[in-house]
């Protein structure tokens, strides 16, 4: 046979987080001791899927719910995604998809919207999974960069300049994976007020939404007005501490004359695949309706571990740090001057000190600035060892 040619449309897919590991494999394999602030699981290190979640899907599996289940998703899940969205105050939800992960509920929204050579406005830094499909639709990322200056909130007047005619969504990953910032409401209303006036769909995902410190308040952005057109975003991967169920699900809302079509070309797309893991969606109503338990313990925990993160980076010379308001990471910057880029840091910081953290280009970030992302899940034990390390790594320069 001859060589296999992939297609081209998998040439710009880049995946920071998971492709660092190589590096920190190679480190490993030649007796490195690895200390891993890059995975963003919360399970690897030490927090549980609360029992109400397992103990639901066990059920749902010895009570024979293996076979298909709907493409939408269970009655049982759909209506309780439903009451969820009217309590955050989405009154006008016109159609709800469970999906496998909150990744599957993304491709679909963006697969049903975008056409060769549209674009979508991403935050830079954000989750790299938006440009990866992008990659693979043949449509282009559209950057917008947030404001590190102003604790990484979004900057409206940025975001205004870069629409343009085949402009057709914008992404808001709110709080933030890599900042941990957290959306203010004047910017949340400025930016729905923006995609109503240039007709943009906004992407809101929201999969952090309960972690989050220092009595923060989170918006669901399509809750700011009933004639924006948004999909929401969700799962049960990050607060309810089980990405590995692989259970998210999309919220289309809208005036039904300017969201229908849309959220039907979804439909089709929903109903092509089938459907989502069916026991797993029997944990949907017991989370969204339970009173949550586990998170008081996990959130004081989550605090004093973002708290030691931001007081021993700050305290480093040539690094800085936002303070995270939310999720699990930290986006520390790098002030050095000099040729290395922040893929080569890393990677020497990995190789010389152990510490394995992702760089910051994988996120996409503002040309001239380098940074990296942190995880604090680790233990505080794991997570001091590692910022000095990262201390001494910072004064060997
Ligand atoms: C901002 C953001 N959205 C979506 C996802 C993917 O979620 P899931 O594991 O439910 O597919 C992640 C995972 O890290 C994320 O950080």
């Amino acid at each position: 046979m001859k060589h296999i040619q992939p297609a081209r449309r998998t040439e710009n897919i880049k995946y920071a987080v998971r492709d660092i590991i190589l590096v920190a494999d190679q480190a490993k394999a030649a007796g490195k001791k690895l200390l891993y602030l890059n995975i963003g699981d919360p399970v690897p290190f030490g927090f549980q899927t609360p029992n109400f979640v397992t103990d639901a899907i066990i059920a749902a599996i010895k009570a024979g719910n293996t076979g298909y289940a709907p493409s939408p998703g269970t009655n049982a899940a759909v209506s309780a995604i439903r009451r969820d969205a009217e309590k955050r105050g989405i009154k006008n939800a016109q159609d709800i998809y469970v999906t496998t992960g909150g990744s599957e509920a993304i491709e679909l929204a963006m697969t049903a919207l975008l056409n060769a050579g549209d674009n979508l406005l991403v935050p830079c830094p954000g989750y790299p999974l938006y440009t990866a499909v992008l990659a693979k639709l043949e449509a282009e990322a559209n950057p917008y960069y947030l404001d590190e200056e102003n604790g990484w909130q979004v900057d409206v007047e940025d975001v205004k300049r870069r629409i343009n005619s085949k402009t057709r969504g914008i992404v808001i990953i709110n709080p933030n994976n890599p900042t941990g910032a957290v959306l203010q409401r004047k910017i949340a209303q400025q930016l729905v007020d923006l995609a109503i006036e240039h007709n943009l769909v906004v992407f809101s995902d929201e999969i952090y939404d309960k972690l989050l410190f220092d009595g923060q308040e989170h918006i669901s952005l399509a809750s700011l007005s009933k004639d924006v057109a948004a999909v929401t975003f969700n799962g049960l991967s990050k607060v309810y501490v089980g990405p590995g169920l692989r259970m998210g699900w999309g919220i289309v809302s809208g005036p039904e004359n300017v969201v229908g079509d849309y959220y039907r070309a979804i439909q089709k797309l929903t109903r092509a695949r089938l459907c989502a893991p069916h026991a797993t969606m029997a944990a949907v109503p017991v989370a969204l309706e339970g009173s949550d338990p586990h998170l008081p313990p996990m959130m004081e925990q989550l605090k004093r571990q973002r708290d030691i993160t931001h007081e021993m980076l700050s305290e480093i010379p040539g690094i800085s740090c936002v303070k995270p308001q939310g999720a699990f990471y930290a986006f520390p910057r790098l002030e050095y001057k000099g040729p290395e880029t922040d893929e080569q840091w890393c990677a020497r910081l990995i190789r010389e000190k152990g510490v394995v953290t992702v760089p910051g280009s994988g996120f996409g970030q503002k040309p001239g600035t380098k940074h990296f992302r942190i995880v604090f899940l680790p233990n505080e034990t794991i997570l001091k060892e590692a910022y000095s390390n990262i201390r001494e790594f910072m004064a060997g320069r």
